[in-house]
């Protein structure tokens, strides 16, 4: 609810107030922003009164030779009237880049969307418009604040338009909001291709920190989700503030620890190669910012998140992820259509939904050399057509996806030798290629166009049921072929969204996966139009807990895409036990990456269990609300909780890294369950393989033989030993006090069904139900 009195302005959602005043010098000031306040009066109470200008700074003017811009908590901040402190906006006129923006006028009316960017699709919200104007040079700038009273965010931009005369706008962070320091700290997260989403946490410094990116997709460098934590928050206690931004391009957060102790904290369109010249009569509309408040820890501020994701982000949320088989760690560029027709056959066996074709299967395109551009299939590999392995699929009780990546081409491509003046290039200078390809100028209508067309003519061709939507390089060589090069980076991704709106629109049935090699353009953009995301090229287990607790801090399980595949891994050549390259992949949509013809007939039996246990807990993982409780990196075991809305099931994961020798007992100690209820504890079936025990195992069977030779290898192909199996009746209350004890680690002895058999990166799903005595 969005209310208006006495200047000052009252943000409420279900759970936040957000308070903005407008003060006597018709400044813009952020004034609060935290636990609900439901106070009705005059607000004097959370007024900052500065009395003292520091000796050097500037009074703004002369009606209070006390009042400083430079001390106040603006909602947004310009250059040249004694604000030193980092600008939320900067433009550049005849004048210079003096701007000096003052309250006008506000309006309070329910949100209308603009579809030229990522848009929130839930109905009937509530809108903030504060109105703010240059006199001098006629700059306007609207405020905008959107907001439900069911969830707890706030979603704000900016729109800027020149009145008088034009402009060159240089910087226009979507949103600002200033406060004082709260001991904060900071988490962000940074990464590259294959270790994407790392986590970082610093305490704030004073000096100005940025994470962005400048490589023109949102990138595998620094996703735009960050979190401040209040000095004694905890997971699941304490005030944390998230903040993240529905953007796919360059952008950048600014979190500024100022040396008067306050907090500026920004997020938009990189302001780097950032110039877009505005005429009089012009707009330009920055994309939305989401931020958000929680008292319950970087868990409840994460909850809040992924709540906004689902009801404000995603097109359609009650579409359900198909268990996957790609093809792609399986057979990268070499296959043909007997080799897809066994994984599909393979896949269909073990319960698998969707056979998704990979890289590979156009033009000429055997290898990353060649082919990019020309979606016509390849029928030396595939006689038939896409048709004939779409139907061999459904023959199988399989639906079919295919993967693209539209927005590239390769220089051996029929599309190049056509239009090489339509990738990203500058006048005179070789472009320089990434993965052997270029990329195309989306800024343009007929490149969209193309695109548009082109993928619109393969998913009429024939009976497609998903696509992997792929995007390979980062952008260089940004030039001055079409537009100026300071609009370059944005208008590539206007013209993305439009395709993928066109696109997305006329195929709303099809289930999308966004992909930039990996989680290169893992962002709320994306999520608008596509249902998951890709999440890393790396599928190592191991290394996939850092990646995907890093990116559920943000999105919700519903978007990460996981796939199981082979060991030792691809990645990091790691051996990971099948169970845990299960468990992990089980914590968000679930796939397959691996050549099943391979498999022994365990690992099948192992594979088909958890697809059945998947079918039945699909809901919950899409829908529940997630909590990670420990950390690998910190506390050397992951575990994530997903509770489902109703508190009646959720099901835990217990990751760990390296083992330790007798660590002692460990508990375990929940949240988010209903504390009146009593719940059954029992574990997912596990099954060890019996090497895993090397030479202990002549312990437990007393006939002589050679437990490396092959009659025992092929045996452990068959035959394995089920793990421990604990199941307990127990209270909510007990489950989040701490009082259930797992049962022992093995150290050096003691199989046995109440023995944790866990060697390095082994890990346990348990599932927790509601019961009735
Ligand atoms: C990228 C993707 C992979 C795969 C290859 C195909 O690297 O991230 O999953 O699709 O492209 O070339």
């Amino acid at each position: 609810m969005i209310t208006c009195q006495n200047n000052i302005f009252k943000i409420d959602t279900l759970n936040t107030t957000y308070l903005i005043r407008i003060n006597s010098h018709k400044h813009v000031i952020s004034e609060y922003y935290g636990s609900k306040i439901d106070s009705q009066d005059n607000y004097a109470f959370s007024e900052e009164t500065i009395k003292y200008p520091a000796g050097s700074s500037i009074a703004y003017d002369e009606s209070d030779s006390q009042y400083s811009l430079d001390m106040q908590c603006l909602e947004i901040s310009s250059i040249g009237k004694g604000d030193y402190k980092e600008p939320s906006i900067v433009i550049k006129c005849d004048e210079g880049y003096v701007l000096d923006l003052c309250y006008q006028n506000y309006k309070i009316q329910k949100y209308v969307p603009d579809k030229s960017l990522p848009y929130l699709r839930k109905a009937d919200l509530d809108e903030l418009i504060i109105e703010t104007m240059d006199s001098t040079n006629g700059v306007l700038v609207e405020l905008h604040y959107v907001c439900d009273v069911d969830d707890d965010v706030i979603i704000r931009n900016i729109i800027v338009k020149p009145t008088k005369k034009k402009i060159h706008l240089l910087k226009a962070s979507s949103m600002q909001l200033e406060m004082p320091n709260q001991d904060f700290t900071l988490v962000s997260t940074y990464g590259t291709w294959g270790s994407e989403n790392n986590i970082d946490e610093m305490p704030l410094k004073h000096g100005i920190f940025k994470i962005d990116s400048k490589t023109g997709a949102s990138s595998n460098r620094h996703n735009p989700f960050f979190m401040l934590k209040e000095g004694g928050s905890t997971g699941v206690f304490g005030n944390v503030y998230a903040f993240n931004l529905m953007y796919s391009g360059n952008h950048e957060e600014i979190i500024e620890l100022s040396t008067f102790d306050k907090v500026r904290i920004q997020n938009g369109i990189n302001s780097f190669c950032f110039d877009f010249e505005l005429k009089k009569g012009d707009k330009f509309v920055t994309p939305l910012s989401v931020m958000t408040f929680s008292s319950k820890g970087s868990n409840g501020a994460s909850i809040n998140m992924h709540h906004f994701v689902e009801n404000f982000v995603i097109k359609d949320k009650v579409k359900v992820a198909p268990i996957v088989i790609n093809n792609w760690e399986a057979t990268f560029f070499d296959f043909n259509a007997t080799k897809l027709r066994s994984i599909i056959r393979n896949a269909s066996k073990q319960g698998m939904e969707m056979f998704v074709l990979d890289d590979g299967w156009f033009s000429t395109r055997n290898n990353d050399h060649s082919g990019l551009g020309d979606y016509d299939v390849n029928t030396k590999k595939i006689p038939g057509g896409l048709n004939r392995i779409a139907n061999y699929a459904k023959k199988h009780k399989m639906k079919f996806g295919l993967w693209f990546e539209p927005e590239m081409v390769n220089e051996d491509s029929r599309l190049f030798r056509l239009h090489s003046d339509w990738i990203i290039k500058c006048k005179d200078r070789t472009p320089s290629k990434g993965r052997n390809q270029y990329v195309l100028n989306l800024s343009r209508k007929d490149v969209q166009d193309y695109i548009i067309e082109n993928v619109s003519k393969v998913l009429h061709s024939s009976d497609i049921s998903y696509i992997k939507w792929d995007m390979n390089r980062h952008m260089s060589d940004v030039g001055t072929l079409n537009y100026d090069s300071g609009e370059m980076f944005h208008r590539y991704m206007l013209g993305l969204y439009r395709v993928f709106d066109e696109i997305t629109s006329e195929f709303p049935n099809i289930y999308y996966e966004g992909c930039s090699s990996g989680g290169n353009r893992f962002d709320l953009g994306i999520l608008n139009y596509f249902d998951q995301i890709w999440t890393s090229d790396d599928t190592d287990a191991y290394e996939r807990i850092k990646i995907q607790s890093g990116t559920s801090l943000g999105y919700p399980l519903r978007c990460i895409s996981n796939h199981v595949s082979t060991s030792p891994s691809n990645s990091v050549l790691r051996n990971t036990p099948l169970d845990t390259r299960i468990n992990v992949a089980l914590f968000g949509s679930y796939g397959f990456e691996l050549d099943l013809t391979k498999n022994y007939p365990i690992e099948d039996k192992n594979i088909a269990e958890s697809i059945k246990f998947y079918k039945k807990y699909r809901l919950l993982i899409r829908d529940g609300d997630f909590y990670q409780l420990k950390n690998i990196k910190k506390d050397g075991y992951a575990l994530w909780l997903v509770v489902n809305k109703e508190k009646s099931e959720a099901l835990l994961g217990y990751f760990q890294g390296l083992n330790k020798m007798n660590r002692g007992t460990e508990t375990i100690n929940l949240v988010g369950l209903d504390p009146n209820s009593d719940y059954q504890f029992t574990t997912r079936k596990q099954i060890l393989n019996y090497q895993t025990f090397g030479s202990l195992v002549h312990q437990a069977i007393k006939i002589k033989f050679n437990e490396r030779g092959p009659l025992f290898t092929a045996l452990t192909k068959r035959i394995g030993m089920d793990g421990e199996k604990e199941n307990y009746i127990i209270g909510g209350k007990a489950l989040m006090s701490g009082a259930l004890k797992l049962d022992n680690k093995w150290i050096g002895t003691g199989v046995g069904s109440d023995t944790r058999t866990m060697p390095d990166f082994a890990s346990r799903v348990y599932v927790i139900k509601k019961v009735k005595i």
